[in-house]
């Protein structure tokens, strides 16, 4: 057994899972595994902006808002107050959680996205056309604007329609909402009475989960319980740390989810990271290959987005962004995913180890975006391993030189692979 697997086993934790590139990595398979161990999951950043992957006996759930131990029977899925919330999205997934027999509390402090948000998102994204930052177009960034404003409806307005009303009449907050959008958009947007009916309509099935996440946390790390915390989005995508205007609203490391939670401190932080890397929406992204190759990890990957649909953008692993996403997330340890993918791949496979003479960096280098874009990878070739290699008894070769070079460059362990989508396709790593 390794650190991770002998903690994992213990009677108390607080682990964090991080993504540790630009989202997507599979960090809901992960999340999956753990909550077979956790008491508590916290859901601590982001919006339906995610979208979390689960294969269980062979059926897919995407889970977008919630903790991904809403199909775990007896856990406790928290959705803290730094979450923003798409209420519809919510309600199927509370649909989900009261199948599965697992419970949910909501923050009343939450905020919620609504219509306008989306329409902002939207506008914004049209009018900026070949600078558009590629969102999901889920409304995160102009709710989280309302967030740092002090303003918008949380979900804990929605125990009354006047409640809901008095959120959006506060400070002059509808008015201004709709005077922007009418000189932003020809396009008609709804009455103030619509969108009240809207959110009083989603009342009757969100408030009964209403409760203090916060204190529920605090009263876990008082008994000792074990508490899963679920990142959302990725390192690279962080609000402050990622690449700006390339990156989503909130901050996706250790530190951001503890600044939500109260957690202060973990016993460990598991970044996840795929064998490859892909990005989806605009940005730098140094590995992209616009070859055959690029193809050919898209199709066998399935890398479109389960929130958008979109083609995501794919490439060889960057090890000096992973470096970078480690110290600056606070992952202690990492877990590689999707090493399948890379198994028989035509042609051999590449790991970014360096970035050439345009982009000189240390390991301390804060990875800009000026220094993303100018950045020429540096690449370590490799002989392609085979599927059997992945689940037989020693380790093959091939893979055992990939996982040092990560170690190596990242000064960090790899507890974990996984090898498929399942749950049960995942090997952990004798050390
Ligand atoms: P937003 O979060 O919708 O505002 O999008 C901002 C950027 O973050 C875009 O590049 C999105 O593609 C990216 N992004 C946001 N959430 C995710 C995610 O869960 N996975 C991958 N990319 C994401
Ligand atoms: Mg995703």
């Amino acid at each position: 057994m390794n650190s991770l697997q002998r903690l994992i086993t213990c009677p108390t934790w607080t682990i964090a899972v991080t993504g540790a590139q630009w989202g997507d990595e599979g960090k809901g398979k992960i999340v999956d595994f753990l909550s077979g161990y956790a008491e508590i999951l916290v859901r601590a950043g982001g919006g339906a902006n995610a979208g979390h992957t689960l294969v269980v006996d062979g059926t897919k759930h995407v889970i977008h808002l919630l903790p991904s131990g809403i199909i775990r029977p007896g856990t406790m899925n928290l959705l803290g107050p730094g979450v923003v919330c798409d209420l519809a999205v919510l309600a199927s997934e509370l649909t989900l959680a009261t199948r599965y027999g697992a419970q949910v509390m909501l923050d009343p402090s939450a905020l919620v996205v609504h219509p306008l948000h989306k329409i902002l998102d939207n506008v914004r994204e049209k009018q900026a056309g070949d600078n558009a930052i590629g969102t999901t177009k889920r409304g995160i960034g102009p709710a989280y604007e309302d967030l740092a404003s002090r303003r918008g409806l949380r979900l804990g307005d929605l125990t009354s329609r006047k409640s809901i009303i008095d959120a959006f009449q506060q400070g002059g907050y509808w008015q201004e909402k709709q005077s922007l959008l009418r000189t932003l958009t020809p396009e008609g947007i709804p009455s103030l009475t619509e969108i009240v009916d809207w959110a009083a309509g989603f009342s009757d099935q969100i408030t009964p989960h209403l409760g203090d996440t916060r204190a529920k946390i605090a009263h876990a790390l008082a008994s000792n319980k074990r508490i899963l915390c679920e990142g959302a989005q990725g390192i690279m995508l962080d609000l402050i740390h990622g690449q700006p205007p390339y990156t989503t609203s909130t901050g996706s490391t250790a530190a951001a989810i503890m600044a939500t939670t109260g957690i202060n401190r973990f016993d460990a932080v598991i970044g996840v990271t795929k064998g490859y890397a892909t990005r989806v929406g605009a940005g730098p992204f140094p590995t992209n290959l616009s070859d055959r190759s690029g193809q050919e990890l898209r199709e066998r990957g399935h890398e479109f987005g389960t929130t958008t649909g979109r083609a995501r953008s794919c490439g060889w692993l960057d090890l000096p962004a992973l470096r970078y996403a480690c110290r600056i997330g606070g992952i202690t340890h990492l877990i590689v995913t999707k090493l399948d993918i890379l198994a028989n791949f035509p042609g051999g496979i590449k790991v970014c180890v360096d970035y050439g003479p345009n982009a000189l960096i240390d390991e301390y280098t804060t990875l800009t975006t000026r220094l993303l874009t100018t950045a020429q990878p540096v690449y370590q070739e490799f002989d392609a391993w085979n599927e059997k290699d992945l689940i037989a008894h020693k380790l093959g070769t091939g893979i055992q030189t990939f996982i040092k070079l990560i170690e190596r460059i990242t000064e960090h362990p790899v507890s974990a692979f996984t090898h498929g989508a399942e749950r049960r396709a995942l090997r952990f790593l004798g050390r």
